[in-house]
């Protein structure tokens, strides 16, 4: 079947989501961002929020303006836990997520209080994933277990219940949609898993958060983290959050005592009261909500730029969200068996909607070369060793037409090998 562009553009004319991208900076004419996806666009209101935070905020009220910013994190936290499906108080933002991972695994590692715990992670996981965990064991004297998990396919909860008898791991660290071949995870599933095995399961949201429905509540997720500078449109390095649920934060003790994370002497029900930070109290206790994972001073730009994208990924909708990034993710995949299955891409993302993310990937031999190649003609994608190509269909700021065009260049490239000659250049594939 020839999918041609006037398909696009009709599907484009039908997407309830299409006036979402002026909620956006534009983009420069003719380019194509589907960069896949380690950074989301900048929301229009990105530039007026900055310069009122700086301008006005802290330029006209200077110190004083902590009275409002300090509760940011707790703030944007209920707000990014409410589109996750978390009860208020159960999220917090700041610090990276490498850094969140840290936190939340060390809390569950240690309230088990097993002498030389297990800790379980997949073996193909985000590389700072499989290195906090790595830390962590190091740090408790623990051991690492590694789990296999099929290429192309989310996480198999009958292989999952069988590692953790084997291992008796304390905690796993899964991600919900995997970051190279966007397979999305049961999580539901695997926390059942899980539960009847006494493991907690760690889920990395950082693929999954603002792209497709997540139900912390409800499919009984314990602990999680992710990233805000993705689908949530936080901007570069903007905070990542962390999910500790209710029942769980009193026990789970995270391991950095900062001052931002102290008990307060006046705590009131109110868990956004924090009136004691100055009273420079001799020892650490630690308060035992989520306040406990604020550790120190918050990013207080980022949080803004955070609060920012959250808002348009609110005012859009995740279930609409849902629909446009499973109509997005299934026409790319169409046009990529259409078109460049006979020049030798091969797909990794599964094609049943409910098992994929918000980015699609097909691996090639010439992966690198051709994302160069591409980003050289305006059309911006990455590739992830050694040979995949991913496409990060954004919902809020990718049309059809956009899919279209750059399957296009690709063809293109291909076709006529014009791509063999680019130069390697490692660092620009990011
Ligand atoms: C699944 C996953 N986890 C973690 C990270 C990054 O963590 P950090 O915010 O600490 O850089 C990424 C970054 O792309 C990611 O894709």
């Amino acid at each position: 079947m020839k999918i041609e562009r006037a398909g696009a553009e009709v599907f484009d004319r039908q997407d309830p989501l299409s006036g979402f991208s002026g909620r956006f900076l534009p983009l420069d004419r003719g380019a194509v961002y589907l960069d896949g996806h380690s950074l989301g666009r900048p929301t229009a209101r990105a530039l007026a929020r900055v310069s009122q935070l700086i301008g006005i905020d802290w330029s006209g009220d200077l110190v004083r303006a902590w009275d409002h910013w300090a509760d940011l994190p707790f703030e944007v936290g209920d707000r990014i836990g409410a589109l996750l499906g978390a009860r208020p108080g159960e999220v917090v933002v700041g610090d990276s997520t490498s850094v969140q991972l840290y936190k939340v695994v060390c809390g569950v590692v240690r309230a088990a209080g097993i002498a030389d715990p297990v800790l379980a992670v997949a073996a193909d996981e985000f590389p700072t994933d499989r290195y906090v965990v790595q830390g962590i064991a190091d740090a408790v004297g623990g051991r690492v277990a590694t789990f296999e998990v099929a290429s192309g396919e989310g996480v198999d909860p009958e292989r999952l219940d069988t590692f953790l008898e084997t291992t008796g791991a304390t905690t796993a660290v899964l991600a919900a949609v995997d970051f190279r071949s966007g397979a999305r995870t049961d999580v539901r599933a695997c926390n059942e898993v899980a539960a009847r095995r006494g493991t907690t399961i760690v889920w990395d949201l950082s693929h999954a958060a603002g792209v497709v429905p997540v139900a912390l509540g409800s499919d009984g997720v314990e602990a999680a983290v992710g990233c805000t500078y993705k689908y949530l449109h936080g901007g570069p390095g903007s905070p990542a959050f962390a999910y500790v649920r209710s029942d769980r934060q009193q026990a789970w003790r995270q391991p950095i005592w900062g001052w931002w994370g102290q008990r307060d002497r006046f705590a009131q029900r109110d868990r956004f009261a924090q009136r004691d930070r100055f009273a420079m109290g001799a020892d650490y206790a630690p308060d035992d909500r989520m306040r406990q994972y604020a550790v120190g001073t918050p990013p207080v730009v980022q949080l803004a730029l955070v609060d920012e994208g959250v808002a348009v990924v609110e005012a859009a909708g995740i279930d609409a969200i849902d629909q446009k990034r499973s109509l997005l993710t299934g026409f790319a995949l169409d046009l990529i068996e259409d078109r460049l299955d006979w020049l030798g891409a091969r797909i990794e993302t599964p094609r049943e909607s409910g098992r994929r993310g918000g980015h699609v990937c097909f691996t090639h031999s010439e992966a690198s070369r051709l994302c160069l190649a591409a980003r050289d003609r305006g059309v911006v994608t990455d590739v992830r060793p050694p040979d995949g190509l991913r496409l990060g269909l954004a919902p809020l700021t990718t049309s059809f037409v956009d899919v279209w065009d750059a399957i296009d260049v690709f063809t293109r490239l291909l076709a006529s090998g014009a791509h063999l000659g680019h130069p390697l250049d490692g660092g620009r594939v990011t």
